[in-house]
């Protein structure tokens, strides 16, 4: 598994306002969105292109285009939705999926409710929207349900992890599954209710209401 933290002013200054308590929701929205743009920037890096004959106005030449089957993108409900637009303005021919999961806040297992995922993701590269990796039994339950379905590989685009969930994510799925994690942040440590300290909060009441 690859960790891949971003080290960039511009995501460090969003990211801080993003934390701040005193930020509203409508501030918090805009900021996600803003910040799953520079992820992803990131997290696109190893998009499956290949060359493609074309004519500008001027000659004929050859680029390269996004190859079939197209990307599919997975927010994970309800927080992850906040980081869709973010990423479907980068990859707008991606095909959407979607997770429902919550985590018990007591026990903090995780409960799928929804799952609209195609049945074969043969050879699909698969992006993984979540703005939090806390104990990671959310991040494992998903890459579970894209890898059984045939899932190529698997990128996670989350704002904030917990060691101790990123830890568990990587034991938890084996070692030659392509699996990346892209985060503007890996924060110190999680706490004994499965918060990740500093954090942000729960993105999703912060998101959403
Ligand atoms: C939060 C968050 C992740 C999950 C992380 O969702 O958005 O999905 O918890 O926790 P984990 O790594 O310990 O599994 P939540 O269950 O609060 O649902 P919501 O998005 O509907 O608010």
């Amino acid at each position: 598994m690859r960790v891949l933290e971003i080290d960039h002013p511009l995501v460090a200054h969003k990211l801080t306002v993003l934390r701040d308590k005193k930020t509203p929701s409508s501030v918090f929205r805009q900021l996600a969105d803003e910040l799953v743009t520079l992820l992803a920037y990131e997290a696109t890096r190893s998009v499956a292109v290949a060359p493609s004959g074309i004519n500008t106005p001027v000659a004929p030449t050859t680029g390269m285009k996004i190859t079939d089957p197209q990307p599919m993108i997975v927010p994970i409900l309800r927080a992850g939705l906040g980081m869709l637009d973010g990423l479907t303005r980068l990859i707008p021919t991606g095909e959407v999926g979607f997770l429902g999961m919550v985590r018990n806040d007591e026990t903090l297992e995780v409960t799928t409710y929804a799952n609209r995922l195609p049945e074969d993701l043969t050879g699909r590269q698969c992006f993984v929207l979540d703005p939090m990796l806390a104990t990671g039994h959310t991040l494992i339950a998903a890459v579970e349900y894209l890898l059984e379905r045939g899932a190529k590989d698997v990128t996670c685009v989350t704002l904030v992890c917990a060691p101790e969930g990123l830890k568990t994510l990587e034991e938890s799925i084996a070692e030659d599954v392509n699996l990346t994690v892209v985060t503007a942040a890996v924060d110190d440590h999680l706490n004994e209710r499965g918060y990740i300290v500093p954090g942000l909060g729960d993105a999703g009441d912060r998101l959403f209401g």
